[in-house]
């Protein structure tokens, strides 16, 4: 059977990745172009031209990027499509700074589109210091690089995260932006919309009808979204990170933009300006959890401390290469938020996210009301141990990692004589359900990017809403008193971060769990002898 493309390829185009020489390039964007070429989304004409200031030459760059792409690629790289490939790679040694290569650079990627018989349509990724955003696009821009706006579409321009530190920066960002580019020109990525999982949100809410009527106050409890990771501070990037922090690393993009999906509206039709309307509407709703409380009452910062994990020794966040001695930067973020709108009122939806945790796991839990009575005992067991525990109520999650799967808890009536329920799963994964390997998500934003379709990338707007909700959290956690409150390594987040769910009776799902169920804590022993 031959196989359908799902949608038709990208035009032939130039790629030119700025910040070449970096990491993202090598375990990313190249194999996930490498990948979209060798499934026929990226046209055999087009170019892939890597612009950094170190000296390198085509074989060069292509020998590393080979190397380094063969450990990053899915399911690997096989050498005659790598070789295919690596014919349309080449590399220009350019100073983005510099007005003098940026003309260079203009002559050689004009002569190799016309040996290619390549019309000039680009597609220009920023993956460099968030400092060289915008002279990068003012060195194209000088360089006559920015076609006239009737020929817009022959330059589109994706800019990595982050875009500004705070509201004020990313607005002054926007600005310089829209003097050089239209709106529909620039994609801001944030590559959890990529993820499969992370689309499959919003097919599964409107794809279905049985699920969205009880996404509402009436049904829902709580929601939490986690977004966790096991490693601490990777070489190389503590000086970004220490600038940065959990806050504005992951929650301001990545928890934020899952929050806007599992709560938002229907859109009046799956097309970019009508999903991104309605992501903006909650952005716009968000409210502390804790109205007119402090910060602290309802956002925890945390940073993690030496510990222990399964006998190994891990260092604290402070003896991390790059970080500055005594930072008070945050690698943990926990908030309780509100979103006042009919829908949600009086909901706490709950967010964390950080370095060093337990495992690597995203998920996006909705708890649900329990039944108004209990008509029946619930049952736990432990082996041949059964025993009555709380009433545990129904939850839907979905899982974006380690798994891709959805998975609906509910009680089931146990086998035999009595009318005794016990928690049952139901799941669905991808893996089980599914042939063939998951796309990254990188593959599907740089497609999209190439055939300008902006629906998996944030606007302007958005991205300003969400600071605006933030800024004054910043305010706090960067304010002179401020101190993240320690957690060992391994540990999920500070004291403070249970207590922001303790004080209603609520508690973290502790994840990793999932995949290595503990012993049922058994409260009652049970008779099941039959009645004589
Ligand atoms: C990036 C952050 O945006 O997301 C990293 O800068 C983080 O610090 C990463 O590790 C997590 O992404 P993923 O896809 O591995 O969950």
């Amino acid at each position: 059977m031959s196989q359908t493309l799902p949608v038709s390829p990208a035009d032939d185009v130039t790629v030119l990745i700025f910040g070449a020489s970096g990491d993202l390039t090598s375990r990313k964007l190249i194999p996930a172009l490498y990948r979209l070429h060798k499934d026929g989304f990226l046209t055999d004409k087009s170019l892939v031209i890597g612009v950094a200031r170190r000296p390198k030459t085509d074989e060069s760059f292509r020998n590393e990027l080979l190397a380094a792409g063969s450990d990053h690629a899915r399911d690997g790289m096989d050498l005659d499509s790598w070789n295919r490939f690596a014919q349309r790679l080449h590399y220009v040694q350019a100073d983005l700074g510099s007005h003098e290569d940026f003309l260079a650079l203009r002559q050689q990627v004009e002569t190799l589109e016309q040996q290619s018989g390549l019309s000039g349509r680009r597609l220009v990724y920023l993956s460099t210091a968030p400092e060289l955003f915008l002279p990068s696009v003012e060195s194209l821009a000088a360089a006559g690089m920015i076609p006239p706006s009737d020929q817009r579409d022959k330059l589109r321009v994706v800019i990595e995260k982050p875009f500004g530190t705070d509201l004020a920066s990313a607005e002054e960002l926007s600005q310089q932006l829209s003097r050089l580019l239209a709106e529909d020109q620039i994609y801001r990525i944030d590559h959890y919309l990529g993820k499969e999982t992370v689309q499959n949100i919003l097919l599964f809410r409107f794809g279905n009808a049985i699920f969205e009527p009880l996404f509402n106050r009436t049904h829902v409890d709580h929601i939490q979204i986690t977004v966790g990771e096991a490693q601490g501070i990777e070489g190389g990037r503590g000086g970004y990170y220490d600038k940065a922090g959990a806050l504005r690393d992951v929650l301001q993009n990545h928890v934020l933009q899952l929050l806007c999906l599992v709560a938002m509206e229907p859109p009046a039709s799956f097309e970019a300006e009508y999903i991104r309307n309605e992501k903006l509407k909650v952005l716009q709703s968000l409210s502390p959890g804790r109205p007119g409380g402090a910060v602290g009452e309802w956002a925890i910062a945390g940073q993690y401390a030496a510990a222990s994990i399964k006998g190994k020794r891990v260092k604290a966040y402070l003896d991390e290469e790059r970080i500055g001695e005594d930072s008070r930067r945050e690698t943990f973020a926990a908030m309780q938020v509100r979103i006042d709108n009919w829908r949600w009122a009086g909901v706490p939806f709950y967010l964390r996210t950080g370095k060093r945790l337990p495992a690597r796991v995203t998920e996006i839990a909705i708890q649900f009301k329990l039944p108004p009575l209990n008509l029946f005992h619930t049952v736990e067991c432990d082996g041949d141990v059964c025993g009555i525990v709380d009433a545990r109520p129904n939850t839907l999650v979905f899982h974006i990692q380690p798994t891709d799967s959805i998975s609906l808890t509910f009680c089931a009536k146990r086998p035999g004589m009595t009318y005794q329920m016990q928690p049952v799963k139901m799941d669905f994964s991808y893996q089980n359900s599914f042939s063939g390997g998951l796309p990254e998500a990188y593959e599907r934003l740089l497609l999209d990017a190439m055939r300008g379709d902006s629906t998996l990338f944030t606007r302007s707007d958005e991205l300003e809403a969400a600071w605006r909700f933030l800024d004054p959290v910043l305010k706090e956690w960067e304010s002179a008193n401020h101190r993240p409150e320690l957690y060992p390594a391994g540990q999920w987040g500070p004291k403070a971060a249970h207590e922001l769910l303790g004080r209603s009776g609520r508690a973290w799902r502790t994840p990793e769990l999932e995949f290595n169920p503990p012993k049922p804590t058994v409260t009652d022993t049970m008779d099941m002898k039959p009645v004589e």
